[in-house]
């Protein structure tokens, strides 16, 4: 029996009998020769079916081959002829393990994004859709990396909660036993801020939910979003974090996935130039900034999608948009001096895109924070807890959150953040 291999590693076996497992995507060829294109999840082959070189029950199954069937391919690995880093297989046997009996859904001419979502189980097989699916993971792993390296340790916050973290109108609600409402959480971020007086910085990754009716290219029902946290950091600091942290991911994904980043024709050269220190402006900085431009935009206004597209046009690194406002911000906001600004900065990804990162530096004084809620028209009982964190060795804080799609979309170059999600829900979608 030949040895069973990865296509990711076909330049080690050359001039080797290898046996690869997996599925035929594409055939091309007639008559005396089938050119049979195979992917194994991890790379691709064009294996060569020569009528000559098999049996003629091989060649037979070689004819009736149909797309996507599942396969065990035998065979000599050798290089191209021509293309540098490029390997063939020169087919040996081919073994059936399902014979696909209908046409596949996905065809090779272009489909509508309906079609194509409502088939999402399918599409994710395509060559873009795997591409992205791989640049993802490369962040995510690059994420944890960065922070583990740097003192973070990760905390798994909960996902059924009795609070809202982002404000109470865009809430998953569930009924909870004798216990009442509890809602799918939105962030991670007031569980994290209670774990930093355990650990010191730590940080959690998983799926939050917003019931937001918002139909954009950024918005999902589901994503998932990374949280840190950190004791003892200020402002400041807390920008330095997430850029040594964007920078960081940039690169691994340079250095990883420039095959991936070919198949979604994303230009790199954007990319390099995402280093450390980014570009910093205060929101009324910004707010002249765009009214020159002509947006319509007010001192007292949070940016419209429109306005972060004009500005993150107009630079090539990310922008940090300090000092909102304090009253368009959440209520877990530290604030200047004067109390009119929120210590806080969305980080906005450069060539259009937009917001990526929320964060802030986090109210600590007990009275201070207890008014807010109050403020807000928040239940004190149900924030008891988090207002404890005030009165047991409160110190400055701060922290973020990066949404794990709208950092790939930008990143992958794509216009709409649902594609970088496998299974992506939206106002609109629950299926597949
Ligand atoms: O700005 P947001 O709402 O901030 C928070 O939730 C903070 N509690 C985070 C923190 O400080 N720990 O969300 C953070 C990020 C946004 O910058 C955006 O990238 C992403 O989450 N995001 C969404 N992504 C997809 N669909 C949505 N509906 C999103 N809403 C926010
Ligand atoms: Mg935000």
């Amino acid at each position: 029996m030949a040895q069973k291999i990865f296509l990711k590693d076909l330049r080690d076996y050359v001039g080797q009998e290898i046996m690869m497992e997996g599925w035929m995507f594409n055939k091309r060829g007639a008559g005396k020769i089938y050119f049979l294109e195979l992917r194994d999840g991890s790379g691709i082959v064009q294996g060569i079916v020569f009528v000559k070189a098999v049996s003629p029950e091989v060649f037979k199954i070689a004819e009736e081959l149909t797309m996507e069937s599942s396969v065990r391919v035998t065979g000599e690995i050798t290089k191209h002829p021509k293309n540098e880093d490029e390997y063939e297989l020169q087919v040996k046997n081919i073994e059936v393990i399902q014979l696909v009996k209908e046409d596949y859904p996905i065809a090779k001419k272009e489909h509508g994004p309906d079609f194509l979502l409502q088939n999402r189980h399918l599409w994710l097989r395509s060559p873009t859709q795997r591409a992205i699916q791989v640049v993802r993971n490369t962040i995510i792993n690059a994420i944890y990396e960065y922070l583990n390296t740097n003192g973070y340790i990760k905390i798994d916050s909960p996902i059924l909660t009795p609070n809202a973290c982002e404000g109470t109108t865009e809430l998953f609600e569930i009924d909870y036993f004798e216990e009442g409402k509890a809602y799918l959480a939105q962030s991670g971020q007031l569980y994290i801020e209670a774990a930093i007086f355990s650990v010191g910085r730590c940080f959690d990754f998983g799926p939050v939910f917003r019931a937001e009716k918002s139909k954009t290219r950024r918005h999902l029902t589901e994503f998932w979003m990374m949280d840190a946290e950190a004791a003892f950091v200020e402002h400041e600091e807390n920008m330095q974090i997430q850029e040594g942290l964007v920078e960081f991911v940039v690169e691994k994904v340079l250095e990883k996935n420039l095959k991936e980043l070919a198949i979604l024709e994303r230009d790199i050269e954007p990319l390099k130039k995402i280093k450390a220190p980014f570009i910093h402006k205060t929101h009324t900085e910004v707010v002249k900034e765009l009214r020159e431009m002509g947006s319509e935009i007010q001192e007292n206004q949070d940016l419209g999608a429109a306005d972060e597209t004009m500005l993150t046009m107009k630079y090539d690194k990310p922008i940090f948009v300090e000092k909102y406002p304090a009253e368009v911000k959440a209520f877990y906001m530290k604030r200047t001096l004067d109390d009119k600004f929120a210590l806080c900065a969305d980080l906005l990804a450069p060539e259009g895109y937009g917001e990526v990162i929320g964060g802030s530096q986090r109210e600590d004084d007990y009275g201070v924070l207890l008014g807010r809620i109050k403020e807000h028209k928040l239940s004190v009982e149900d924030f008891d807890w988090y207002l404890d964190l005030r009165k047991y060795g409160s110190v400055p804080h701060s922290g973020f959150g990066i949404g794990l799609e709208r950092l790939t979309g930008w990143i992958c170059g794509r216009q709409h953040i649902r594609e970088t999600i496998p299974f992506p829900r939206t106002i609109g979608r629950i299926k597949p």
